[in-house]
């Protein structure tokens, strides 16, 4: 399995896959990451394990098609059979996301459906909710809202801040990311119009719990 990863920061999220790789529990290789912004620490992560990398900066485009022409172009001339988004921070084009159906993953911070968009921790804290975590999700037109594979939670203390959830959750999504990727490149993971298959049957909609996943 060919993997490409987009990510736009510190590729955290990149590192707990390079290293599933590197542990056998993930039977794929990733053949480039992409970032948006250059000089990323994901960029040099990537680097330090001999991994092909490209920068396509988004400020040097007009428009946001071009931008997704521009990177659609780059992900096809590795001929992927899977691109993990890994804080990756645009908003993709339905013509981009369409491309990629099915084959195309993303980690978003909280539980979705809860939480959607941006500064989930803070938004989690404020709306005085007990439970928060991380889902991993098929990428589909609309934002966070693809199917999804499998969530990890975290429970929200009275002390919490959003760095302090924000680490917790981080934690949940070093194991998550990983497994989701391997059960794809494993094939025991699929998307379909019905929502997410896994080992050929259909799963809810919040997708199985880490525990689950990992069993
Ligand atoms: C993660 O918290 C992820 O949930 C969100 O972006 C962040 C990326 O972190 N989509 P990193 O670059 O993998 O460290």
């Amino acid at each position: 399995m060919n993997i490409v990863v987009l990510l736009s920061g510190s590729g955290s999220n990149l590192q707990a896959i390079i290293n599933g790789i590197n542990a056998g529990r993930i039977p794929g290789q990733i053949v480039k990451v992409i970032s948006n912004r250059p000089a990323v620490k994901g960029l040099e992560r990537a680097r330090n394990h001999n991994i092909d990398t490209t920068v396509i900066d988004h400020t040097h485009f007009s428009t946001r098609i071009e931008f997704d022409r521009a990177l659609k172009c780059t992900i096809d001339d590795c001929q992927p059979d899977l691109i993990v988004l890994a804080g990756f921070m645009r908003v993709l084009s339905d013509e981009f996301v369409t491309h990629y159906q099915g084959k195309m993953l993303n980690i978003h911070p909280s539980l979705l459906p809860k939480f959607k968009g941006l500064n989930t921790h803070a938004r989690a804290i404020e709306a005085n909710e007990s439970q928060h975590g991380c889902s991993v999700h098929f990428v589909s037109a609309k934002l966070d809202s693809g199917a999804i594979i499998g969530q990890a939670g975290v429970a929200i203390e009275a002390n919490d801040t959003p760095e302090t959830l924000s680490n917790k959750v981080q934690k949940q999504e070093h194991e998550l990311y990983p497994t989701c990727v391997a059960l794809f490149c494993a094939g025991h993971v699929k998307w379909s119009l019905e929502g997410v298959l896994y080992k050929g049957k259909p799963l809810q909609k919040t997708g199985l719990t880490l525990s689950e996943l990992l069993t």
